[in-house]
């Protein structure tokens, strides 16, 4: 059961750049103090690296496929509302990676972006292209959301998605996922994302990827407990 509240402060400033100011949060009840930060698109780029390490260690990821992940993350630090978010324990410095918890990010879903073009077609062979204009036309994609194994299980995933979409104006938020009952689907149900495809394997090969959706808001992860939502996106 999730039980951990979010105390919001500022940050004056956001300690990597200079640049400010940053959104921080403290997360209640830690063992540890840590902030959530937003990261302008320059300050993302500067701190790639920590990320893709990040992403690294949370996903098990095979050394050889990091130059391509980190070209994509360039690449998307450039699209339409681009939204990213950090962890940072107390000692935060930038040149000390392992004071970065976790990150997520996400940006406005559009037709020629490659994630949204694969999933609008799959969605549309077998949702139809009516309920998939519904959850595609106005959508934020959450691309990414990652936390240091170490640092798992401490409430920091569920705040960032919290952040991430809070405040978005898109109607819908989309996501893809490993297909299995992991850690992150079951955070994503709890936080109202239901499948909308299940099984499907993007375009060139994967492992089979589950494909969510939810209208925002999101779910209260506290409130979890309550009735399912509906998975139109029409309700
Ligand atoms: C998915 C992921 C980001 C979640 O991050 P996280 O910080 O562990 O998430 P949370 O702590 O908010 O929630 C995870 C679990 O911890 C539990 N938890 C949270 N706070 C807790 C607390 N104070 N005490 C006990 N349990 C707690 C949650 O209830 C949840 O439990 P569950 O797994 O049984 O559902 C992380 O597991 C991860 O990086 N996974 C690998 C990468 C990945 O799959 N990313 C998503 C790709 S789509």
């Amino acid at each position: 059961m999730y039980r951990r509240a979010l105390t919001i402060w500022p940050l004056p400033r956001n300690r990597a750049t200079g640049a400010g100011p940053a959104t921080s949060r403290t997360l209640g009840g830690m063992a540890t103090a840590a902030a959530l930060c937003d990261l302008a698109p320059r300050e993302f780029l500067g701190e790639i690296d920590v990320l893709l390490a990040i992403y690294a260690d949370a996903m098990e990821a095979d050394a050889a496929l990091l130059p391509g992940r980190r070209e994509l993350m360039r690449r998307h630090a450039a699209y339409p509302a681009f939204k990213a978010l950090e962890v940072r324990s107390a000692g935060y410095a930038a040149d000390d990676p392992h004071t970065v918890a976790g990150f997520s990010y996400g940006f406005h879903g559009e037709p020629g972006q490659w994630w949204f073009d694969a999933v609008s077609a799959a969605l549309s062979r077998t949702i139809g292209p009516a309920l998939t204009a519904r959850w595609l036309a106005d959508c934020v994609e959450v691309a990414e959301l990652h936390v240091r194994k170490e640092q798992q299980h401490r409430g920091f995933g569920t705040a960032m998605l919290t952040a991430l979409t809070a405040g978005r104006p898109e109607r819908t938020a989309m996501l893809s996922t490993p297909d299995r009952e992991t850690t992150a689907r079951r955070l994503y149900r709890r936080m109202g994302f239901t499948d909308l495809l299940t099984g499907y394997s993007f375009p060139g090969g994967s492992p089979p990827y589950a494909v969510m959706g939810v209208v925002l808001p999101l779910a209260d992860p506290v409130a979890a407990a309550g009735p399912p939502r509906s998975a139109s996106p029409s309700a």
